[in-house]
């Protein structure tokens, strides 16, 4: 039997994507939809501008948008997807988990606590274990697990593959999709025939997100790896897709051939919305590329390409789709981790 889910902040960017995950899903059934105040009491065809590039579920599009609020959600829902902006997320998604429910969040809020797992399935499901600290320490019969930066996401699977060989040193810059900022975050006459390098808070979450993935959890503790990560971003005038460009020390000596294996052999999972291969490498020097690897592993996958030895370590150009692997789809991933260990 499907496991019933709602959706927090279901109306927005993040929100519509995952509606057009969850309606087709063979585990999950879409059974709650929250926004804000101003959209409670519509349904969501009223209260969701839908901008996604499939039709809106018919079933879902006649559902009641209801107030974010614990009291408001039916208490046999088991889990939550949160998208809502990260203010609105600090003071509620707690507020659900004391209410017993589990919460699969992409908001920013609470991604760096320490008894909070943040966490890529195919790179660190260890850290789901974290959950019974943060049950312990909190009082909650629910649970809150979050998933990275959509920019984080994209090159931490790629440093996952070459672990082994020592990271030291990591240099990261971007160029991000405008949907990063969601439908009203860049308007045209910014970014068209432009470039902006400037995101604020972004750099950060990458240089600390990252640590926080590739570190080890002991089952009490969480120590977060030591390398140094210094990334740059930049808004470019793309509708979906981050591309990255990548420079990496290693300790041991890491040839472009073997990173290049590291990463087409760097396992999946068995979850459903797991893409095989993980890493998908190019040898074609000017792939990846948004328009046209974005979509590679139905949104999920990870594109790789142009790896070269450089003064500054092995370089590559790295790509992920960041609304569906960088944000609703890593949720919903997220979900079915949460599923398969019995949290649900
Ligand atoms: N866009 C991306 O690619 C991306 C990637 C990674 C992470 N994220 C993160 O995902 C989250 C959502 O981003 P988004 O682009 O989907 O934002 P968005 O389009 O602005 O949508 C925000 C959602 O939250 C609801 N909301 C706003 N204020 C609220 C309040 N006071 N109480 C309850 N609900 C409220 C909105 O409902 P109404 O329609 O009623 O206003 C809407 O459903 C953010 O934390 C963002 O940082 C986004």
């Amino acid at each position: 039997m499907a496991v019933r889910v709602g959706v927090l902040g279901a109306t927005g960017a993040v929100g519509q994507r995952l509606i057009q995950l969850l309606d087709p899903h063979p585990e999950f059934e879409i059974a709650a939809l929250t926004a804000s105040d101003a959209s409670a009491g519509k349904t969501y065809r009223q209260a969701a501008k839908w901008r996604v590039d499939s039709p809106i579920p018919a079933d879902v599009a006649e559902m009641t948008v209801t107030a974010t609020d614990p009291d408001e959600v039916p208490s046999d829902v088991d889990m939550l997807f949160s998208s809502l902006p990260s203010s609105v997320g600090a003071d509620v998604e707690p507020a659900f988990c004391e209410a017993g429910y589990v919460v699969s969040s992409n908001s920013s809020n609470g991604r760096m606590d320490d008894d909070i797992p943040l966490v890529i399935p195919e790179v660190n499901a260890d850290h789901l274990d974290l959950l019974e600290v943060q049950r312990d320490e909190r009082g909650w019969d629910g649970a809150m697990v979050k998933n990275p930066n959509c920019s984080t996401i994209t090159f931490v699977p790629t440093l996952a593959a070459l672990t082994d060989y020592g990271l030291e040193k990591v240099h990261v810059s971007t160029l991000q999709a405008v949907s990063g900022a969601g439908y009203d975050g860049v308007t045209s006459m910014e970014i068209i025939d432009n470039a902006i390098p400037y995101i604020g808070g972004e750099e950060d979450k990458l240089e600390t997100e990252s640590r926080k993935l590739l570190g080890e959890f002991d089952g009490a503790e969480l120590s977060h790896n030591g390398m140094d990560v210094a990334a740059s971003c930049n808004r470019i005038p793309t509708i979906d897709g981050h591309l990255e460009n990548v420079w990496v020390e290693t300790e041991e000596e890491l040839t472009t051939d073997a990173a290049a294996e590291a990463m087409r052999e760097y396992p999946s999972l068995d979850l459903r919305s797991s893409p095989d291969p993980l890493i998908h490498v190019f040898e074609e020097p000017d792939r990846p590329q948004p328009r046209m690897d974005r979509t590679l592993g139905d949104g999920m996958a990870i594109a790789a390409g142009g790896l070269q030895a450089s003064p500054f370590g092995l370089q590559y150009n790295c790509l992920a789709h960041n609304t569906i692997r960088g944000a609703a789809g890593a949720s919903v991933l997220n979900g079915e981790l949460l599923l398969e260990n019995g949290y649900l």
